[in-house]
Formats: structure tokens, C-alpha cells, sequence
């Protein structure tokens, strides 16, 4: 089987007119030949629907049950994982190609037609063993009849290519650009509706929406005084990312992440390069009066910032406390950062019980929609709901306001998310910034050297499409000295 790539216009020949075993009266019908990769995408599929898992988290215990590696693993991933960002523009198609109600199709059903017409459509795969594949699975799972139906399904989505069916089934663009390219980047119109706003013209959202829609480079983490980015490079077989001094790209197919001896050693960690750009800038920040070395981090599950943050801190014989109220998030931050000055708490960050006026510097990576990271969480976009927005706001302005209480005078705090929504980003922050007008708005975009295209600030938004980073917004408060 070809390895399947994104976006080919190119396709095989047309899919065959019958598939799986021969079904004449004479001779006996050989067993259908089940594709193992195949057979894992589509459990993952089932996953993220019935048990509504997070895909990253389900996979490795899929491809471990079906004994998948290498090239195998590769090509499960790469059709769960693709399948699962397209669901909405595929699930338009689909409907297309199905005369009754395609909402009453059978959910499995339509997991499988999914994963078909993604081949179809976003892979170099052949068409025949796209649909093929697919075909012999379902009737495996059930049945002659439901195979038959998906067959005759995939036969049409494969009449057209990706771009044909766009051009047929989204909004015109000269009416409705930002529904056009949220459809044609199987985005929902809302989050593509958010990226625009964020963005503060259509111009660029289809670069925005196409980059975060790709499939992402891995960023790993060189720990501060373990490794360097370019030994990283080095052993990993990556190459130094462009703008933060301890970070590393893997080119895709790089194999198992978890088997890097750099990450099975814990000189590394999988840390998108935005994340660690914005922790920097907190770190850099410059302070009224000297650091004394004693940091917080407000929101620290699962621990990546917490990490880079201790490690920078333990340089200068400082310390960080990281509060996590969720008791196996917090363990996961204390497994990020064993063997660093770092002491986890349990416990509420907007009632922490810590100290008042303490830290010279304070993070709040607050809870948010994620919609920055989107390309790392291939189901997220279709999961999210925008009252989600709405009903984060509160938490948001309450950590905020209680990273304020622990700043020392002269302290910066950094508020974060990986989200570009403006409600969670520019919102969240003048609602604080009303109530707190002593504060100083630091322009953010000095304390990240060497990054281009950083906006009027003070505040920063990064973009895959500009910067290859997720989405994460940072703005610098400095309190009063
Ligand atoms: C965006 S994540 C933080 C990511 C983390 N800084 C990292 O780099 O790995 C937000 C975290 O805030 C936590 N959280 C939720 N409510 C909280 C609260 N009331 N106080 C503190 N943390 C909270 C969530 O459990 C989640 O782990």
C-alpha cells in the first residue's frame, strides 16, 4: 500500500466495481482480508465517539493491541487522527453522496464511510483500497448488506476530488468568505468565525485555517541544564526551532516518540514551541527591584511549562510552587518535575491559601477551549461547543485576579492560553485591567527575540500559520513597585 500523504488532487484508478470476496454460487467465499492499520483507525473512530476519548490518549493502547508499528502505526495514526479533523467537511460529502437522511445512518456506519472518504479525499491511498479496505471491514463488523451500502457510498465521494467537492458543497467565498474557508479547512464555522475576529481581517484565515489544519510538527523540550537544543538536534535527528533557544522540530515520521532516548531519559520533553516561547517571556520580563528567585505557576497540569519554568528557575538556586487542583493532573506535574526545585499543591488556584505578595513572577496558563491547539487534538474541534467559551470566562478573570494577590510589588505576572477566542484572551484581560488600573501592560513582544509578525502589542498572539506555533496569546502585567 502506497503511504498515504494530504491534499494529493491525484488518485488511483476508480474504485473497483465489486469488492470483497466472490459471492457466486460455486466455490467457497474466501475470509475478508482485514487491514490491521485500518482496523485501528477505525477503533479509534469508535473511541473518541462512544467513550468519548481524547484521541491522543486512546491510540497507543490501540496500536499496541493490534501489534502495529513502524509504517503500520505511522499509516493508523496519520488515517485516525486525519479522519477525525475532517469529520465535518466529510460528513457534508457523505451526506451528499446518500439519498436518505444521512443523520440516520447508523453511527458505525458512518465511522466507517469516514474513514473511507477520507482516504478518498485527503490521502494518496488508491482509490480501489481505500474503499476496499473499508468495504472488508464492514462487512466483517456487519455484514454483507451495511457493506454493500458502503461500497456503493464510497463509489460516489470518489467521483470527485477534495477541491471539486468544495467548490460544490461550501458557501460561495465572495458571499460568505469566513464560512467558505472554515468549510474548505474543516473548520466549524464558529471557531473559523473566532480565528477571523482574533486575526481582525478575513485575509489571512485561510492561511491561518489551512496551517491549522495540517498535520503538526512534533516541538520537543531541551530541559534547561540537562541537554542543549543543538545536542537535542543532534540525537534526536531534528532540527533547532527558529525561535526558542531550547526547543527542537522532528521531522514527521520520526517513529515513537516515548523511544527518543532523549524523552525515555528525561533530558526532553513534547513541548509545542509556542508554550515554550511565552514561559520564556515570563522568565525574561523585567521586574521593579531584583528576582529573588521564588516563581509560581497558578494552573500547572500536566506540568510543561512547570518544567521549562523550574528548570530556568533552578539555574539560579530559585524555586517554583505549581498549583494543580485536579489530584492526577497534580501528579502528573510532580512527574514533570522530579529532581527540580518545584512543590506542587493540590489545590484551588483562586484559593491556593499560598502566599500574598510573595512571587516575582506568576503564571496563569488558565483553563480554556484550546482552540490553538487544535491541530495537536484532532477530535477537539468538532467536540468544542461555543457556550464552552462562555463558560470559562468566570474561572479565567477569578485565577487572574488571584495571580495579582500573590505578585510581589514590582512582580510580573504572565496570562496565557492556547486559545486565540478574543472573549478568553483580550476579554478576560480588560475585564481585569478595569478593575486594576495601577497595573503596567507590558509590551510583550521584546521578550520574544527574533519572532516576526507579533502584531501593535502589548499583548501577543502566535499563529501556526506565522510562527509554526499553536495558538497561545501571552500578555505581561507588571504590578506597582
Ligand atoms: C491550560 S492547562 C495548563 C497547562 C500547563 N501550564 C502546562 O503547560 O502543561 C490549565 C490547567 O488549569 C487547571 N485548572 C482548572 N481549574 C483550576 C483552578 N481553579 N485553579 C488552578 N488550576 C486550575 C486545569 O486542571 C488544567 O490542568
Amino acid at each position: 500500500m502506497s503511504s498515504p500523504g494530504r491534499r494529493s488532487r491525484k488518485r488511483g484508478p476508480a474504485p473497483q466495481q465489486r469488492s470483497g470476496p466472490p459471492r457466486g454460487r460455486s466455490g467457497p467465499a474466501r475470509p475478508p482480508e482485514v487491514d490491521p492499520a485500518r482496523h485501528a483507525a477505525l477503533e479509534l473512530l469508535t473511541s473518541v465517539r462512544v467513550r468519548e476519548a481524547y484521541a491522543n490518549l486512546a491510540l497507543p493502547g490501540i496500536l499496541r493491541r493490534h501489534r502495529l508499528s513502524g509504517r503500520d502505526a505511522a499509516l493508523a495514526t496519520e488515517l485516525g487522527y486525519g479522519t477525525l479533523r475532517a469529520q465535518g467537511l466529510l460528513d457534508a460529502v457523505l451526506a451528499a453522496c446518500i439519498e436518505r437522511d444521512y443523520d440516520r445512518v447508523e453511527a458505525p456506519l458512518k465511522d466507517a464511510l469516514r474513514l473511507g472518504a477520507y482516504q478518498l479525499l485527503r490521502t494518496r491511498v488508491p482509490a480501489h483500497a481505500a474503499v476496499h479496505g473499508v468495504v472488508e471491514l464492514v462487512r466483517v463488523q456487519a455484514g454483507s448488506r451495511s457493506a454493500g451500502f458502503v461500497n456503493a457510498v464510497l463509489r460516489k465521494v470518489a467521483e470527485r476530488d477534495e477541491a471539486a467537492w468544495v467548490d460544490r458543497l461550501a458557501p460561495p467565498a465572495a458571499d460568505d468568505p469566513i464560512g467558505h474557508a472554515g468549510f474548505a479547512h474543516a473548520h466549524p464555522r464558529w471557531i473559523a468565525q473566532a480565528f477571523a475576529d482574533a486575526l481582525g481581517a478575513v485575509d489571512e484565515l485561510d492561511a491561518a485555517l489551512a496551517a491549522d489544519d495540517a498535520r503538526p510538527v512534533v516541538h520537543l523540550l531541551a530541559r534547561p541544564g540537562e541537554i542543549t537544543a543543538e545536542e537535542l538536534a543532534l540525537v534526536t535527528g531534528g532540527t533547532a526551532a527558529p525561535y526558542s533557544p531550547y526547543g527542537v522540530h522532528l521531522e514527521p515520521g520520526s517513529g515513537e516518540i516515548g523511544e527518543l532516548d532523549a524523552v525515555a531519559e528525561g533530558l526532553a520533553v513534547v513541548q509545542d514551541e509556542g508554550s515554550q516561547l511565552v514561559a520564556l517571556a515570563l522568565a525574561r520580563a523585567e521586574l521593579h527591584g531584583p528576582d529573588g528567585g521564588r516563581w509560581l505557576d497558578l494552573c500547572a497540569g500536566p506540568g510543561g511549562k512547570a518544567a521549562l519554568l523550574g528548570g530556568l528557575v533552578a539555574l539560579d538556586g530559585g524555586t517554583l510552587d505549581a498549583v494543580e487542583p485536579e489530584e492526577q493532573r497534580a501528579e502528573l506535574v510532580r512527574g514533570a518535575t522530579k529532581d527540580l526545585p518545584v512543590t506542587v499543591h493540590a489545590v484551588d488556584g483562586r484559593d491556593s491559601g499560598l502566599p500574598e505578595g510573595a512571587y516575582d513572577r506568576v503564571l496563569v496558563d488558565a483553563p480554556c477551549t484550546g482552540l490553538g491547539a487544535l491541530r495537536r487534538r484532532p477530535e477537539a474541534r468538532w467536540r468544542r461547543r461555543p457556550e464552552d467559551v462562555s463558560g470559562l470566562g468566570k474561572l479565567q478573570r477569578e485565577l487572574l485576579l488571584a495571580a495579582l494577590r500573590h505578585v510581589r510589588p514590582g512582580g510580573v505576572v504572565a496570562y496565557v492560553t492556547c486559545s486565540p477566542h478574543l472573549a478568553e484572551t483580550t476579554g478576560t484581560l480588560a475585564g481585569v485591567l478595569r478593575r486594576h488600573k495601577e497595573l503596567e501592560h507590558l509590551d510583550a513582544r521584546p521578550y520574544l527575540p527574533g519572532v516576526p509578525d507579533l502584531g501593535d502589542g502589548p499583548s501577543v498572539q502566535l499563529w501556526p500559520h506565522r510562527h509554526g506555533t499553536d495558538a497561545m496569546f501571552l500578555a505581561l502585567l507588571r504590578r506597582p513597585a
